[in-house]
């Protein structure tokens, strides 16, 4: 390509008039919201001192840019979903009590987002134990930040960042103490301590999701939304650790994943950074492993019968 032509291309980005607020999230310094909700500090003109003052930023009003960026949602601006009231500041107290949009406000019965089974993951979603305890105060935003979610599990073919993706969306509150008494009034029990059975358990974590042992496995949908009561969480190893293994309808289903298996063959088995104990059984190598058994044995009788006949 020629210089002048790129140049040219880079210019037309830098001063695109159709360039909108929310296609620069990650320009947050010049956004009228991004200025305070992505700093640790903002300031604001006090009117009654009649000079700027400083404050510390809620930490958990402090917006994630880069990944808003990215986010399904990263044509909204933010007073799309948010009144324009923000506007101003300090915000008027009555915006405390604005319910605001559920997922399913906006994508229930929406043939455009058919694919993602909206209601059938709500149905599922209600006879999980969050929902069972706490009913509509746990939301699917609890899990899904609207500001930021990505459907990584559709989308990215590595297998240990969708993982960590999806892990991260529990962590978040089983790891938070504050968040997770926000729901519940109680501290988070310990999982490093309530899966001490579990041998290996970091690595466990960063090459399954926790709704591989927490959801049962479902066809009909992508991603299982039932977490089930702490009974019937899946405790077995072989159920992973087999030929069968359910991560093979789970986490290793998804077409994005098997594309990329499908196009690196072998080299695909051997180099896969999350290769469980017998889970990919490739049926080449498992065909060359039987030749040399029959070969190695070939030899060994072979081997016998020219000393059987040399002692006679
Ligand atoms: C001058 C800094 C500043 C600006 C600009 C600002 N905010 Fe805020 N915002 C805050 C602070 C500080 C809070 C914490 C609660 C409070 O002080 O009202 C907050 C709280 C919020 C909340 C949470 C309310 C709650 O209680 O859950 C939302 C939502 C919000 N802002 C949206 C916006 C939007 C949208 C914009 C842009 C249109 C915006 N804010 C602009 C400083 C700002
Ligand atoms: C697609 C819709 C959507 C857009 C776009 C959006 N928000 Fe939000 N925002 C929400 C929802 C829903 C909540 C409530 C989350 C919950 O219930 O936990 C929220 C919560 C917040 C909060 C409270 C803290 C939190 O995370 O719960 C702040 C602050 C906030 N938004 C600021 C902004 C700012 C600033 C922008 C633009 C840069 C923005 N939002 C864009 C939907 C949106
Ligand atoms: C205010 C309405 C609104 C709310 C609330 C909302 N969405 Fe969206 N969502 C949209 C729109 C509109 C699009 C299409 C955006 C585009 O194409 O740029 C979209 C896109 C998506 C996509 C990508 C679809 C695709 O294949 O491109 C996913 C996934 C998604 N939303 C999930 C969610 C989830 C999960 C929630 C709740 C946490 C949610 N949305 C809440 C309006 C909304
Ligand atoms: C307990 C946490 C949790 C709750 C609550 C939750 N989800 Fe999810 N959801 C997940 C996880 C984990 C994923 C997998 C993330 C990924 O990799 O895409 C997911 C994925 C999704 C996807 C993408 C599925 C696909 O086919 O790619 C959609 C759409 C979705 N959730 C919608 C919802 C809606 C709507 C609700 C509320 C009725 C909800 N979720 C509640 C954890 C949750
Ligand atoms: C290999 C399967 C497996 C994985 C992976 C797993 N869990 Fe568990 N989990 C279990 C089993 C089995 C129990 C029941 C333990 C008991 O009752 O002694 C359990 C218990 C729990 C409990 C109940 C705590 C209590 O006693 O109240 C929570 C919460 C939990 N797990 C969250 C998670 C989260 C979050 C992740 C992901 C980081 C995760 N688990 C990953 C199998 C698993
Ligand atoms: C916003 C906070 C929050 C998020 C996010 C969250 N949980 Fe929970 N979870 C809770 C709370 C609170 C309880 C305690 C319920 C109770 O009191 O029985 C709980 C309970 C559980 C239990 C134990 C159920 C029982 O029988 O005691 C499991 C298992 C569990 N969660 C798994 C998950 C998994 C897997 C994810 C991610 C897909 C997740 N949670 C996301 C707050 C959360
Ligand atoms: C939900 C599926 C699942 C369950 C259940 C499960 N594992 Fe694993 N296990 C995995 C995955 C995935 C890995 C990571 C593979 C790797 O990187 O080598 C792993 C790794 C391991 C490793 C480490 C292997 C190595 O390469 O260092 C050991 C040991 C192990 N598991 C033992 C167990 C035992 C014992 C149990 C039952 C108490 C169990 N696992 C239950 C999926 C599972």
């Amino acid at each position: 390509m020629n210089f002048r032509f790129i140049v040219f291309l880079f210019v037309l980005l830098l001063f695109n008039p159709g360039l909108s607020d929310a296609q620069s999230y990650q320009n947050a310094k010049h956004h009228k919201c991004l200025k305070c909700h992505s700093q640790q500090t903002y300031s604001f003109l006090n009117t009654v001192k009649g000079k700027e003052d400083k404050r510390l930023m809620n930490p958990y009003f402090i917006l994630d840019t880069v990944a808003m960026s990215h986010g399904v949602h990263q044509q909204f601006d933010c007073t799309d979903c948010h009144s324009s009231e923000y506007g101003t500041y300090p915000h008027n107290g009555n915006l405390k009590l604005e319910p605001m949009s559920t997922c399913l406000d906006c994508h229930g019965g929406d043939a455009s987002f058919a694919t993602y089974y909206f209601e059938r993951i709500e149905e599922e979603f209600k006879k999980s134990v969050h929902y069972k305890v706490y009913g509509d105060n746990f939301s699917c935003s609890k899990c899904h930040s609207q500001h930021t979610y990505v459907a990584t599990a559709r989308k990215s073919d590595n297998v240990l960042e969708i993982v960590d993706y999806s892990n991260k969306m529990c962590l978040s509150c089983h790891n938070d103490m504050k968040k997770y008494q926000l729901v519940s009034g109680h501290e988070n029990p310990k999982l490093v301590q309530i899966h001490s059975w579990l041998p290996n358990q970091e690595l466990h974590f960063t090459n399954v999701r926790c709704i591989e042992c927490h959801t049962e496995v479902l066809d009909s949908l992508k991603v299982s939304h039932n977490i089930l009561p702490k009974t019937k969480a899946l405790r077995k190893c072989l159920e992973c650790h087999s030929a069968d293994s359910r991560l093979k309808a789970s986490l290793y289903k998804y077409e994005n994943l098997q594309k990329r298996a499908a196009e690196g063959g072998i080299k695909m088995v051997l180099a896969n950074e999350s290769y469980v104990i017998g889970t990919h059984q490739s049926p080449i190598l498992k065909l060359a492993s039987i030749v040399i058994f029959l070969l190695v044995l070939a030899g060994i009788i072979i081997h016998s019968l020219f000393r059987i006949i040399k002692k006679k």
